[in-house]
């Protein structure tokens, strides 16, 4: 039977709409601290934590901060689920609750328990203290505020918020939600939910989600819902057949060596799992999104989407990523430079999915990721740029480049690469480069920035490597 564990009480699931929201849930439960502020991801007000695997061979598990606005509520079946409420109430405050009253960290109150629940999943990340740093980010308890970066507060001002952060100790020992940590998180249920309106299907290996899809060609693959998830609560999206793949053991493990990442895996968990390895992967990582954002998204959800604006692509195509494709017919290996067929197309046969991606080796030794968008965190791109140089002896030996927001699809700047290989790697280079770089494309007038605007980003790109490098 279909079930969820919120705050220590299992509460059923079967009869809820597959397309409910975990925040509608919830609040139909009565627990109604999570909000909805905008139910597409971008205030927090909803945020809850989930027990998820915390990357140590299943050993133990990570306090996770979701947006329950994006995720159905179908896909939290045989999860456990704690709310502001399970953290603490009024007689029995929460550390993190008592800091944020000590310090006036809270005033019409709305935001608040989505900020208590990402300042909580700080407060009990493993090592914390012991990874942390004191800097204009970090607290002296080595709290990071990047962990907030995906709530919002209309009213109180940040500066009380961050001193709550920064005050917080370390969880006692016999805090039941930091024991809990030492056991691995929920197994993923096999779960299948239907209403008149559609279906919701886990399934529990691999093969049996390609013969799920080869059986519904246009299925939903849903993975972290952060895209899915907007187009059905903002779009009126109401996909009939939904197969989640975000727990598929198949496509959650990782290597070093190769390169070969999970399509599955959320933004946070390859980040943790890469631990700089890929330097230019950990300069797109701060820039994308929110931690809320990065804790449900995934790197194939990211793909998967084939969005021209998205921050991975231009990334991965300047390290010459390949995907692995899976479907009942077997594996097949593509380049991800020829994955992009049009806007918003890719060569994704029906009934078939990206399993992982391959990143060769050696990596490049210079590398940038410019994200160019109207705020500095928790934004979309107008234009990205990510470069990746072998400079050798002083010679651009080779150069890739991929770039986002210029054309239909995601696209290798292929011009400048060749503008910059054989060259040596001088100040006159990178500017004769750079003008190359600024004709690449063909950039376009929206909303969010001209294309006058976005082919001066572009040709600013190299100068701007060449000035970091320089300094
Ligand atoms: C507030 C907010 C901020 C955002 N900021 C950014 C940002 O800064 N940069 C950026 O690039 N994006 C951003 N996004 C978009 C989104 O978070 C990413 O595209 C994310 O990587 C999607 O992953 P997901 O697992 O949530 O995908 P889902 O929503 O589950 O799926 C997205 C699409 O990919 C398909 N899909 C999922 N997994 C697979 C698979 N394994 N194989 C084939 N198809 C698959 C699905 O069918 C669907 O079409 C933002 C979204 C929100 C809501
Ligand atoms: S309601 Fe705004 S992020 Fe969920
Ligand atoms: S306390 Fe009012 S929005 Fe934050």
């Amino acid at each position: 039977m279909a079930e969820v564990t919120v705050n220590g009480t299992t509460r059923p699931l079967a009869g809820t709409p597959v397309h409910c929201t975990a925040l509608d849930f919830l609040r139909g439960l009565g627990l109604t601290g999570a909000k909805e502020g905008c139910a597409e991801g971008e205030c927090g007000a909803c945020s809850v934590l989930v027990a998820r695997p915390d990357g140590r061979d299943g050993a133990g598990s990570a306090w996770t901060a979701l947006n329950s606005c994006l995720v159905p509520a179908a896909a939290l079946d045989g999860q456990e689920v704690v709310t502001a409420e399970g953290l603490g109430d009024p007689g029995d405050l929460h550390p993190v609750q008592r800091e944020l009253a000590d310090r006036g960290g809270s005033q019409c109150g709305y935001c608040t328990p989505g900020f208590v629940c990402s300042m909580a999943a700080e407060y009990y990340r493993a090592g914390r203290r012991a990874n942390g740093r004191a800097d204009h980010e970090h607290g002296p308890n080595g709290f990071d505020l990047h962990a907030l970066s995906g709530n919002l507060c209309r009213c109180t001002g940040y500066r009380p918020i961050r001193d709550a952060a920064w005050a917080l100790g370390d969880p006692d020992v016999a805090d039941p939600l930091a024991v809990r940590r030492t056991s691995p998180a929920p197994a993923p249920a096999a779960t299948r939910l239907a209403d008149g309106v559609g279906e919701f299907v886990r399934p529990a290996s691999l093969a049996e989600a390609l013969g799920l899809l080869a059986g519904h060609p246009d299925a939903t693959v849903l993975a972290g819902a952060t895209d899915v998830g907007v187009e059905v609560n903002l779009r009126g999206a109401r996909p009939a057949y939904v197969v989640a793949v975000d727990r598929l053991p198949e496509l959650r493990a990782v290597s070093l060596d190769p390169i070969q990442i999970g399509a599955a895996l959320t933004l946070s968990e390859v980040e943790r799992a890469l631990d700089g390895a890929v330097p230019l992967l950990d300069r797109v990582w701060p820039q994308f999104a929110s931690r809320l954002i990065r804790n449900g998204a995934t790197i194939g959800g990211n793909l998967g989407t084939a969005s021209p604006i998205g921050d991975l692509p231009p990334a991965l195509l300047a390290l010459e990523a390949t995907l692995v494709l899976s479907s009942a017919d077997g594996d097949r290996e593509v380049p991800l430079a020829g994955y992009f067929t049009g806007y918003r197309e890719t060569l994704l046969r029906p009934g078939e999915l990206i399993r992982s991606v391959r990143v060769p080796r050696p990596l490049a030794g210079l590398t940038a990721f410019h994200k160019i968008s109207k705020r500095r965190y928790d934004d979309i791109s107008s234009v990205a740029v990510a470069v990746a140089l072998d400079v050798t002896d002083g010679v651009v030996t080779r150069a890739r480049i991929g770039l986002g927001g210029v054309a239909a699809t995601p696209i290798r700047a292929r011009a400048t690469e060749a503008a910059l290989e054989g060259r040596p790697w001088t100040e006159a280079t990178a500017d004769d480069a750079a003008a190359v770089l600024a004709g690449e494309g063909t950039p376009m007038d929206d909303h969010r920035a001209s294309a006058a605007y976005r082919a001066a980003m572009l040709g600013q790109s190299l100068r701007k490597l060449w000035a970091e490098v320089a300094a």
